[in-house]
């Protein structure tokens, strides 16, 4: 597998935690690039492929004590392995924009900081079989408070995550920031307590950018 990031195409990921309007973002980005005649691929993980959208109910649904923290990691990692053969790899290589909602940084985050230190269990499996990053990686920063009471606000059957609490919830942005931080050639950071028209207005410029530098 290759680990360049993009083949031809432009892979952009997002991230934040629960409850940040990451997928309202996501459907705004794609709407804009669209208007301006890109060939533009959304999905989202765990999923994105049927394989890994099968690994999605067994991760998402039932007991949250159903699976070990590591079985947890195999199994994230699974169902991005498959998400990238059949969906992102070829897209890129088609010349699309793929805009992905949750990508490896969430794995960093949630099985890497959530249930004691796993991050270089997750960075040892990364390296060993994904080996791709995004181009650009979009962090919608976001109070926790104001994140969990938007995740509250939903009803659905995918509970695991969104049960974390509000102190969790603060560390996973703190991870989320340290991460920008440490990858920070692809990460933006936008500001998720704008309101909506104000973050796709900040995301649609950095994008635009982003497809004009020299790649
Ligand atoms: P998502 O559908 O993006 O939910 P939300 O809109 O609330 O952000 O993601 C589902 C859950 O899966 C979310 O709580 C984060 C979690 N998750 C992980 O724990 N690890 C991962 O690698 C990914 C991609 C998601």
């Amino acid at each position: 597998m290759s680990t360049t990031p993009a083949e031809n195409g432009l892979f952009i990921s997002f991230e934040g935690i629960d409850g940040s309007g990451k997928s309202t973002q996501v459907t705004r980005l794609a709407a804009h690039l669209r208007s301006s005649g890109h060939d533009v691929v959304v999905t989202r993980e765990p999923g994105g492929s049927e394989g890994a959208e099968e690994i999605r109910a067994l991760v998402l649904q039932g007991d949250p004590d159903r699976w070990s923290a590591e079985t947890e990691i195999l199994l994230f990692t699974a169902a991005r392995r498959d998400h990238l053969e059949r969906l992102i790899h070829p897209a890129l290589k088609a010349g699309k924009i793929v805009i992905c909602d949750r990508f490896a940084d969430s794995t960093r985050m949630y099985q890497g900081l959530s249930r004691g230190d796993l991050r270089p269990v997750v960075d040892q499996l990364h390296d060993l079989m994904i080996g791709t990053e995004p181009d650009l990686t979009l962090l919608i920063d976001m109070d926790p408070v104001e994140g969990l009471k938007r995740a509250k606000g939903r009803q659905g059957v995918e509970e695991r995550f969104e049960d974390f609490g509000a102190e969790l919830q603060a560390a996973m942005r703190a991870g989320f920031l340290a991460l920008a931080k440490e990858y920070s050639e692809r990460f933006r950071v936008i500001d998720g307590a704008q309101d909506m028209n104000a973050v796709a207005q900040q995301i649609a410029t950095v994008v635009d950018a982003a497809l004009t530098a020299p790649r």
